[in-house]
C-alpha cells in the first residue's frame, strides 16, 4: 500500500513518486491550496493539494484531523522561506496526484500534538495518546532496549525460558493477585510477584543460564516507579559467585547504554556497602548525581541543652545529622516551611536549620531558632566538619535512625533537584553487603531484606540463628540515578540453611512444607550453587527516556489506584461466572450499596 514511511521522505527522493499512508495531523487551507501534515510512526511530512485537480481537491477539503489517508505524489522541494529545518522531511513536500481516504475519524478528544492533556484522558484513549511523537519515541526506545538486552544475553549463552503465570504465592513482600480455580473450588492461584522459585528450579534442572522478560504482579501502594503489573528482565545462573553475576550484568547495562544511547557508563561501577549508603545518603539507592551528604553529629549533640538533639544523640537507635545546602541561605521562610512539611511526610517531627549569613562573625553570623541551644564549641565543630561557607544553609534531622535516614535522605534528593544541583551524568553503582534480616517492630519478627532464598554470608547455621540481626547477605542491588534498577543475590542451595532462614523468619515446619515443600525437596536432589538478578525493565526504560513515570514507557498502564481506564478493568462479572467458581459476593455488595 505504500512505498515509504512519511517521516523518512527527504531530499534524497526529490522528483520521485512516492505512496504514503498515515493520519492527517492537521489540515491548513492557504489561498486555494490545501496543506496536510501526514503522520505515521516515523514522523510527519507535508502533503499539498492543488485546485487544478478539482475532484481530488473537493475530497481534500473534507479531510479532518486523524483521517487515515493514502496518497501518491511527487516529492518536490519546498519553496524558499517555508523550509523547516527541525523536521527530517522539512526540505520537501509531496505534490499529491492521488488521494484515497482509507478511513474517517470522529473529532478526537484531544489534539495529538497537545502536550498538556490530563493523564486520565490519555489513559482512557491510550491508542490516541500513543500516536503522540513523544510516546512513540519512548516506545520505540523500549523495543530497542529489549532487542539489545536479548542480543547480549543470547551471546552469553543464556536460554530464554518461560515460567508459569498461574502459580503459587512467591514472597517478594507485596500482596498477591489471586485467581480463583473453577476446577478446584475454594482454591486459588497466585499470579507471580516474580519467577524467583521457578528460576531456581530451572537451575536445579540443569538449565545453567536462563533469562526471561517476564510480567510480575504485585498488589502494593503504587508510585511513579511502581505498577501492579510490570516487566522484569529476570536472570539466573549456575556455578557462579556474586563477582561473576555482577560483572555480566554490569557489562550488559554498559553495552546497552553504549548501543542505544551512545552514553558511556563508568567501568567498573562504583560499589558501596549498605551501611555506608545509609550513613552518607540515608538511602539504599543513593542518587549520586547530587553532591550532598548527611553528616553525623551525634558526638557533638550528646550534652547540648536541646532535648530534641541530645535525646537521639544518646540513644542507640537515634541519629542526629546535618545536611548542608551550599548557597542555600537565601531560602525564604515559606520555602523552609514547605521543606519542613515535606520531611514531616516521612515522620520527622521538625526541621531545624541554621542560615550562615557570615561564617567569620561566629554566633552573630548565624541566623536560626536553635543556635541559642548550642554552645560555641559545638557550633565551631559543626562549621568545621561540614566545611561551611558564608551563604550556606544547614538543615538538621534528629530522631530515630530510620526516620532521620528516610526524611533527610529524601530532603537531600529534593533539595538537589529543586536547586538544580544534580549533575547531568549517569551515576550507576552497586550497593552490597545488605543485612540478611531486619527487625519488623510492628509484627515483632524478623523479615528478609531481600527475599527468603538469599544466601547469608556465613555458612554456620547455629551462628546465623543465634544472631540474625548481625548476618550479612550475599545480595546486591544495581542503582542508577537514585532508582533501584535491579536486585539479586546468591541463593541458598542447601536445604538445612534454607530451613534455618525460614525458621528465623517465623515460618514453622508445617508452613514451610505447605508453602515451599517443593523447593526444599528440590534442594535435596543435587542443587548446584546458583544466583541471579532481576532488573525492572520499565524503570530502566523510564530512566533512559527521561520519562517521569514508568506509566509513560508502558503501552497500557494502570492508574495510581490500579485500574485500567481504557477497558474499565477491574469490573464486575456475571452471576453465572461467580456461581461456576462458587464465589458469593454478599459482603462486597452490601458494602457498595451502603
Ligand atoms: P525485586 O523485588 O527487587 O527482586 O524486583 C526486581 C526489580 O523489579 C523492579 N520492580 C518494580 N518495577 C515496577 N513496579 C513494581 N511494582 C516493581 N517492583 C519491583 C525494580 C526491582 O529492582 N526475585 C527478585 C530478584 C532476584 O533475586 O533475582 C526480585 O523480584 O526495578
Ligand atoms: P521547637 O523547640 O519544637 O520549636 O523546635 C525548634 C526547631 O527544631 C524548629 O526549627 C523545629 O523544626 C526543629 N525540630 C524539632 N524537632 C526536630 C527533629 N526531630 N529534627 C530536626 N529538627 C527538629
Amino acid at each position: 500500500m505504500r512505498s515509504h514511511y512519511c517521516g523518512v521522505v527527504d531530499e534524497s527522493l526529490l522528483d520521485q513518486e512516492v505512496t504514503l499512508c498515515g493520519w492527517a495531523n492537521r489540515r491548513r487551507d492557504h489561498g486555494g491550496v490545501i496543506f496536510v501534515d501526514l503522520r505515521d510512526r516515523e514522523g510527519l511530512v507535508q502533503i499539498v493539494f492543488d485546485p487544478e485537480n478539482p475532484e481530488m481537491f473537493t475530497q481534500a477539503e473534507r479531510i479532518r484531523n486523524e483521517y487515515v489517508l493514502q496518497v501518491t505524489g511527487k516529492v518536490r522541494a519546498r519553496p524558499e522561506g517555508t523550509v523547516n529545518n527541525d523536521l527530517r522531511t522539512g526540505q520537501i513536500e509531496i505534490y499529491v496526484t492521488k488521494l484515497v481516504v482509507l478511513n474517517a475519524s470522529e473529532t478526537p478528544p484531544f489534539m495529538i500534538d497537545d502536550d498538556e492533556v490530563n493523564e486520565d484522558n490519555r489513559l482512557k484513549y491510550r491508542y490516541l495518546d500513543m500516536r503522540r511523537p513523544e510516546m512513540l519515541k519512548r516506545i520505540k526506545l523500549r523495543s530497542q532496549v529489549t532487542r539489545s538486552l536479548r542480543e547480549y544475553l543470547d551471546n552469553q549463552n543464556f536460554w530464554d525460558l518461560e515460567t508459569p503465570m498461574l502459580t503459587k504465592a512467591t514472597p517478594e513482600g507485596a500482596r498477591d493477585y489471586l485467581v480463583p480455580s473453577r476446577t478446584h473450588q475454594g482454591s486459588f492461584f497466585a499470579l507471580p510477584q516474580s519467577p524467583q522459585i521457578f528460576k531456581q528450579l530451572l537451575m536445579v534442572a540443569g538449565m545453567d543460564r536462563y533469562y526471561q522478560m517476564v510480567r510480575c504482579f504485585r498488589d502494593e501502594d503504587l508510585r511513579a516507579d511502581r505498577q501492579p503489573e510490570f516487566t522484569q528482565l529476570d536472570m539466573e545462573l549456575s556455578f557462579v559467585d556474586e563477582e561473576e553475576i555482577m560483572s555480566i550484568t554490569e557489562n550488559m547495562i554498559r553495552d546497552l547504554f553504549a548501543h542505544v544511547l551512545e552514553a558511556p557508563l563508568p567501568n567498573p561501577f562504583p560499589r558501596m556497602t549498605y551501611e555506608e549508603a545509609m550513613s552518607r545518603y540515608g538511602s539504599d539507592k543513593p542518587d549520586l548525581r547530587i553532591d550532598m551528604e548527611l553528616v553525623d553529629v551525634n558526638d557533638i549533640m550528646q550534652d547540648v541543652d536541646f532535648k530534641v538533639f541530645s535525646g537521639p544523640a544518646k540513644d542507640e537507635d537515634g541519629r542526629v545529622v546535618v545536611l548542608k545546602l551550599p548557597k542555600g541561605a537565601d531560602l525564604s521562610r515559606k520555602e523552609i516551611d514547605d521543606y519542613t512539611a515535606y520531611v514531616g511526610r516521612y515522620g520527622a517531627k521538625g526541621l531545624a536549620y541554621i542560615k550562615v549569613n557570615d561564617v567569620a562573625a561566629g554566633r552573630e553570623g548565624l541566623q536560626s531558632p536553635i543556635v541559642k541551644f548550642l554552645p560555641d564549641e559545638a557550633l565551631a565543630e559543626i562549621i568545621k566538619r561540614c566545611n561551611v561557607e558564608t551563604g550556606d544553609m544547614l538543615f538538621f534531622g534528629a530522631g530515630a535512625t530510620t526516620i532521620v535516614n528516610e526524611s533527610i535522605g529524601a530532603l537531600r534528593v529534593k533539595l538537589g533537584h529543586d536547586r538544580g544541583l544534580a549533575s547531568n551524568d549517569w551515576k550507576p553503582l552497586w550497593v552490597v553487603d545488605f543485612p540478611m534480616f531486619e527487625w519488623d517492630e510492628r509484627n515483632k519478627r524478623w523479615s528478609a531484606l531481600h527475599h527468603p532464598f538469599t544466601a547469608p554470608a556465613i555458612d554456620d547455621v547455629e551462628a546465623l540463628k543465634a544472631n540474625p540481626g548481625k548476618a550479612l547477605s550475599r545480595a546486591y542491588d544495581m542503582v542508577l540515578n537514585g532508582t533501584e534498577l535491579g536486585g539479586g543475590s546468591i541463593r541458598i542451595h542447601n536445604s538445612e540453611i534454607q530451613q534455618a532462614a525460614f525458621e528465623i523468619l517465623g515460618i514453622d515446619e508445617a508452613e514451610q512444607e505447605e508453602k515451599f515443600g517443593f523447593l526444599l525437596n528440590a534442594l535435596k536432589y543435587g542443587c548446584p550453587p546458583h544466583g541471579g538478578l532481576a532488573f525492572g525493565l520499565d524503570r530502566l526504560v523510564m530512566l533512559m527516556t527521561g520519562a517521569k513515570s514508568i506509566r509513560d514507557v508502558m503501552t497500557f498502564p494502570k492508574t495510581q489506584t490500579a485500574a485500567c481506564l481504557l477497558t474499565d478493568a477491574p469490573s464486575t462479572v456475571s452471576a453465572e461466572q461467580l456461581k461456576e467458581l462458587n464465589i458469593r459476593l454478599r459482603k462486597v455488595q452490601t458494602e457498595t450499596t451502603e
